[in-house]
């Protein structure tokens, strides 16, 4: 505590940025591959944030952030997403002023917290709000992107180098901060680079150098790597270079094919007319031009990749970005941030941002499952900066954890109806007892997980030599829930562990077809975890486990339950 008082001092000062490169400090916050599973690493041992991210300027005042602090402990969170902007920062170039940044972690400390900090920097939601005023009214230092008219959008051109310089500057000051406050304590784990980053209201960047760089050659470098990981690309991505031909060199639109049809403008952010809903099923996913999102990728990870190595030249901890994804009704690049870490464009992004360690989703559309299994891809570890917290995002976080390794799960907002007896409360308390045990099965690979709701009311997930099947129906004169969650790990030789919400549990052979075995309920109890230690409760039978063919877990919280299994013929 001592140290923080006196960087509290030193804090409000002109600060020159050390440009000498830290070394990786083995003890600082990591990314590891254990067994099965990349996991985030804290003072020695892997860690499940349970977390949840602040409204965007909340983070900006320290007196606002106080009641707030206790309610997030109280809702089982153990990490907070809190952004850090450079306007706050850096008021007036080369004069940085952290004392806002050592609030925050003097507030997380002191109620058990971990920080991840959002660099609120060049970008925000695609736009450049967030650059200090010396940024944003000198366009001639800092150019923005440009529209298809021609006009200035609120978005600093990738094509600056300046404003890159300038951001990384600004970056690697926060960061070597860090590292002097926040070496030892560890309290922030890892670094958001940007926010959502990305083109809106067109599909690229159309200023003069932009236009230039796009009719000229793809960088060399990049076709390189694409030839060399040419059978490993990510399918839809490499499907866009086949279907152009799958050249080795040319110009953007002779390698990824044509751009927009110039015909065609791009509304901003809806599609106009909107979608039915049948055009939503079959048409959303193919509604886009490649070849400018590509572009953009290039562009922005590029860029970003910059900044965050400025950073990490200073204090070397995970650092990651987030997307904000293709939806239904925002289908086109440009009504999405174009050139965002999309599932589309992670080969570029893998590329360009080695800096970057986690491509994180911000997953509030209903295409959960499907999302998780696309940012997985290529060895992205999962974490899920921003989702919805009520009861479909406490349900996703458990298929989150349990079927993707999932490091982390934040939804957006927390600070707005901090319940501590809500959804996500109750799926973080109960997560919270297991989550060493969910760890260790991750490394393992013996954990699934399932979220259900009633358009997806069963699923069958297959793990040891068990087919486990979990529904979402009515039982005796109780209607379904809306959702139901699990995570189930294998923990011996047909024994199980099952923590769950509102769903019916049934087992059967891995292989019904062929395997003629009958699978029995052997012994199930219920109980809870105390200090990593098993607690008994119930010896469950009769009803509880109806009638011998399934668990029941209770819809109104969490409840885990051991069983072991038998076959009989
Ligand atoms: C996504 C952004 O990343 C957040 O900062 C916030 O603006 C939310 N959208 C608002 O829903």
């Amino acid at each position: 505590m001592k140290s923080l008082i006196l960087v509290f001092c030193l804090s409000v000062c002109i600060i020159p940025v050390c440009t000498a490169a830290t070394k990786a400090d083995p003890s600082a916050p990591h990314l590891e591959k254990i067994g099965h599973a990349t996991q985030l690493i804290v003072d020695g041992k892997p860690y499940l944030a349970l977390a949840g991210e602040l409204h965007n300027s909340s983070s900006s005042s320290l007196e606002y952030l106080k009641p707030i602090w206790p309610k997030m402990t109280a809702m089982n969170l153990n990490t907070v997403l809190a952004s850090v902007c450079w306007d706050c920062i850096e008021p007036e170039e080369g004069k940085f002023d952290f004392s806002v940044v050592d609030g925050i972690i003097h507030g997380a400390r002191e109620n058990n917290l971990h920080l991840v900090l959002l660099w609120f920097g060049s970008w925000k939601n695609g736009v450049s709000t967030y650059p200090p005023l010396w940024v944003k009214t000198d366009s001639k230092r800092f150019p923005r992107a440009h529209d298809q008219e021609g006009n200035a959008l609120e978005i600093l051109s990738t094509f600056s180098k300046d404003a890159r310089d300038a951001d990384a500057h600004a970056f690697a000051a926060l960061m070597r901060h860090l590292r002097e406050i926040d070496a030892t304590d560890h309290t922030v784990l890892m670094v958001q680079v940007e926010n959502e980053v990305g083109v809106l209201g067109d599909t690229r960047d159309r200023s003069p150098v932009a236009n230039q760089a796009f009719a000229g050659p793809v960088p060399k470098e990049l076709m390189n790597y694409l030839q060399q990981h040419r059978a490993d690309l990510i399918p839809e991505f490499r499907q866009v270079w086949e279907n152009a031909g799958g050249k080795t060199s040319g110009t953007w639109e002779q390698v990824f094919g044509s751009g927009k049809p110039a015909d065609i403008k791009i509304p901003v952010r809806t599609l106009s007319p909107p979608l039915t809903e049948q055009e939503h099923e079959t048409e959303w996913r193919n509604l886009h031009w490649p070849v400018d999102e590509i572009f953009m990728a290039w562009q922005y990870a590029s860029y970003v990749n910059h900044v965050a190595e400025a950073g990490k030249a200073e204090y070397n901890i995970p650092m990651y970005v987030n997307a904000w994804l293709q939806q239904r009704d925002h289908a086109w690049p440009g009504t999405y941030p174009s050139g965002g870490p999309l599932p589309q464009v992670m080969d570029i992004w893998h590329f360009a941002a080695p800096n970057i360690d986690i491509l994180g989703p911000d997953l509030y559309v209903p295409e959960f499952e499907e999302l998780c299994q696309r940012y997985t891809r290529e060895g992205n570890p999962l974490f899920i900066p921003e989702s919805a917290g009520d009861a479909r995002g406490a349900a996703n976080f458990l298929d989150a954890i349990g079927s993707h390794n999932g490091i982390g799960f934040s939804p957006f907002g927390i600070d707005s109806d901090p319940a501590p007896d809500g959804p996500l409360a109750r799926a973080y308390g109960a997560v919270a007892q297991l989550a060493p045990m969910i760890l260790k099965h991750q490394q393992e690979g013996t954990i699934e997980g399932t979220a259900l709701s009633k358009t997806h009311t069963e699923q069958t997930l297959n793990l040891g030599d068990y087919a486990i099947t979990f529904k979402l129906e009515k039982f005796w004169n109780r209607e379904a829930p809306d959702y139901g969650s699990a995570i189930v790990m294998e923990t011996g030789h047909d024994e199980f562990l099952i923590a769950a919400n509102g769903v019916t549990v049934y087992f059967s052979p891995k292989s019904p077809g062929t395997d003629k075995k009958i699978v029995g309920l052997g012994t199930v109890e219920e109980g809870s975890f105390a200090d990593g230690k098993w607690v008994p409760g119930r010896h469950l039978n009769g009803d509880e486990i109806l009638s011998g063919k399934g668990l029941r877990f209770r819809p109104d919280g969490y409840s885990m339950e051991r069983v072991k299994l038998y076959t009989y013929e």
